[in-house]
């Protein structure tokens, strides 16, 4: 039987729907985490901590474990493990993508200028330091790419520090504010030291957004899901909130954004394993937003079930290990989530409503994922959610009015 090392940052939420899995298809695995991790300390059992921000370190790490505990394959389960999984695996001639491929999902510049070079639809760019005066960079961001903009890190994510602004005043603001959030240790560790230097600041992209989840295998692209996104995403800030499943768009735009996927996974040279792939159609013409060389992040993948209720984290265990995917059909029911964004900062005293909540038709459960006690933080600081409700049946209309009345019904107290 295979043994699989699954990288799993300490931030991750998904480590038991992985370990769950797993344990289904009787797959050993070993995780792979962070040194930030609660469950620290060399390596015991089923169990290893790596270096996941020092890639040098941490591949070298990777390969005096698997010397004594050989591995089959690495896959990484969140934006913090991709990088770490393609230079081990290089490390230990196991099946990878290229390392430059996964180099470009996490450096948000980089995507962009392979996007631009394979002639994608791209809006115009460009790249300042954190330590330009930002009266100064608003000026060349006029003159070379036009408000209104979106400014970013370049390797933060969940939208952490993206902030649109529509002219110069508001482009100082925004850029000061990026500027504070890189300059935490926080944002170091996840960024890397080489990356949280600068800003991306790139033409807006108006029009709506979906996401896709897809399976590259042999460099050929198959779509798991596509996910409408039906609250306006037009800034400041982008909040996730609701993902809804199969896209209610019509099949020509469906068609185009599967393509365009392809076409920016072939751009970079992703090759193999999961990719979720964002992409703002603004009337003919799809833009990729983003490439993330992983499956779907949060608790999101929850609402995918395949063939018969065999789970997306199971199809990808399955495709790492060669085993038989019986099936790449999505159940035909309409399936969504919401994550519940943070109303404003303070610390989370108690929710309500929970009961009510999941007695609303068509919700599956409601989780919510912050302790009572801790502290919350919105966008543009923050990286989490208050929690995740879920939906399913009926049409996908039935399952975003359900997430809607869902959360309605939901009151968290924040003091
Ligand atoms: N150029 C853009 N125009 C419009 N919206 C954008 C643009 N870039 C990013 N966004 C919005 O911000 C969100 C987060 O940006 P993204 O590049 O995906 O960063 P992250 O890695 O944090 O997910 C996107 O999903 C999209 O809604
Ligand atoms: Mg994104």
């Amino acid at each position: 039987m295979a043994r699989v090392m699954l990288l799993i940052p300490s931030a991750s939420y998904r480590a038991p729907d992985f370990m769950e899995a797993a344990a289904r298809l009787g797959v050993e695995v070993v995780v792979g985490t962070d040194r930030r991790s609660p469950l620290e300390g060399g390596s015991h059992g089923g169990l290893a901590t790596f270096d996941f921000v020092d890639l040098e370190r941490g591949a070298n790490e990777i390969e005096a474990y698997a010397t004594l505990h050989p591995v089959d394959t690495i896959v990484a389960v969140d934006d913090g493990g991709t990088l770490l999984a393609a230079r081990a695996a290089r490390r230990l001639e196991l099946p990878h993508n290229p390392v430059s491929a996964v180099e470009a999902t996490r450096n948000k510049s980089l995507l962009r200028a392979k996007m631009q070079a394979a002639g994608l639809p791209s809006p115009a760019w460009l790249v300042a330091l954190v330590s330009e005066a930002p009266e100064a960079v608003a000026v060349s961001v006029r003159e070379r790419v036009g408000y209104p903009v979106v400014l970013k890190p370049l390797a933060l994510s969940a939208s952490r520090g993206v902030i649109r602004a529509d002219d110069e005043a508001e482009f100082v603001r925004a850029f000061r504010r990026v500027v504070s959030i890189l300059s935490t240790e926080e944002a170091l560790a996840e960024c890397g030291a080489e990356h949280a230097d600068r800003v991306l600041i790139e033409g807006y992209i108006p029009g709506i957004e979906v996401s896709l989840e897809g399976l590259l295998a042999q460099g050929h692209l198959r779509t798991l899901a596509i996910f409408d996104k039906p609250d306006p995403l037009v800034g400041p800030f982008f909040e996730e909130t609701i993902y809804v499943t199969p896209s209610r768009l019509p099949v020509e735009q469906q068609r185009l954004i599967e393509e365009t996927a392809e076409r920016a996974c072939f751009a970079l040279g992703l090759r193999d394993g999961p990719v979720h792939v964002e992409i703002r159609l603004d009337g003919r013409q799809a833009y990729v937003v983003d490439v993330a060389a992983r499956s779907i992040g949060g608790l999101c993948a929850r609402t995918l079930q395949f063939g018969t209720g065999m789970s997306l984290e199971e199809l990808l265990l399955r495709h790492a290990t060669g085993l038989d995917v019986p099936s790449f059909e999505r159940d035909s029911q309409a399936a969504g989530v919401m994550m519940l964004p943070i109303p404003r900062a303070g610390t989370l005293r108690a929710v309500e409503g929970v009961a009510e909540a999941e007695s609303v038709p068509l919700i599956e459960s409601v989780t919510v994922s912050i302790p009572i006690g801790g502290r919350v933080v919105p966008l543009p600081e923050g990286t989490e959610y208050l929690g995740f409700v879920f939906a399913r049946g009926g049409s996908p209309a039935e399952v975003e009015a359900a997430l809607r009345a869902a959360h309605e019904a939901l009151v968290f107290v924040i003091e």
